[in-house]
């Protein structure tokens, strides 16, 4: 599958291009910036362009800028994405001195994305640490949501290949405001007990 990461160049995007690659599939690490994504790319082992052309041609795009920039990036991106299915990681997060808290927003930042691209869009991955998955594959389960089929099962082979535990659907792009909150709640566990906490699903077949 040849995945394009918008942001690779950052924590988490560097963590997804290390698994993929290491599970064969072709990785295009995007960035604002074309030689910043050279330099990251090659450092990796893998493909690196500006965020523009690294989605053309991707079969799934993950939008894997800092939070605050994904809705804008998506809307710029909108006509190099076309009809790519894009794949939503972020989290929008309100830092306070009581701990971390989801957005107030009353819908997802991936219902957001939605709204300004023609693609279809999933959402997911939100549980998985970057520094796990830099290190090996994790021990965890990866939930993603989606509308559109296509989208969402490719959002799931995705996912399949970078944990050893299970991609789970977590059904439709109205879940994204639960695993988007979902990050807020895994970011105080990783305050209070000193970890990169991750999520297993119990009580499957
Ligand atoms: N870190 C984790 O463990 C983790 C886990 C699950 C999900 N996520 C989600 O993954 C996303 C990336 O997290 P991260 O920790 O990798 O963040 P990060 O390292 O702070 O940033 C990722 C990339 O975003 C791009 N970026 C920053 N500001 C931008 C702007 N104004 N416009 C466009 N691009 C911009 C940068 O790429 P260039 O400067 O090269 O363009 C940067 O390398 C977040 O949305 C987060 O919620 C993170």
């Amino acid at each position: 599958m040849r995945v394009a990461i918008v942001g690779g160049t950052g924590t988490f995007g560097r963590a997804l291009a290390i698994r993929l690659r290491e599970a064969g599939d072709e990785v295009v690490v995007g960035s604002r910036d074309a030689a910043r994504a050279a330099e990251r790319a090659s450092q990796l082992g893998v493909a690196g362009d500006a965020n523009d052309a690294a989605v053309r041609g991707a079969d799934i795009a993950v939008l894997a800028v800092q939070a605050d920039a994904a809705l804008s990036t998506a809307g710029e991106l909108a006509a190099a994405i076309g009809t790519t299915p894009l794949l939503c990681v972020a989290a929008e997060l309100e830092f306070s001195k009581d701990g971390v808290r989801p957005s107030h927003e009353s819908r997802s930042l991936a219902e957001r994305v939605a709204d300004v691209v023609a693609a279809p869009v999933a959402a997911g991955l939100h549980t998985l640490a970057a520094a796990n998955l830099a290190a090996v594959q994790p021990d965890e389960d990866a939930l993603v949501c989606g509308d559109d089929a296509r989208a969402k099962e490719l959002a799931l082979e995705l996912a399949g290949r970078l944990v050893s535990g299970r991609a789970l659907d977590a059904g439709p792009l109205a879940s994204a405001r639960a695993l988007e909150g979902l990050t807020a709640v895994i970011v105080n566990v990783n305050k209070r007990y000193r970890a990169h906490a991750g999520v297993r699903v119990t009580g499957l077949p």
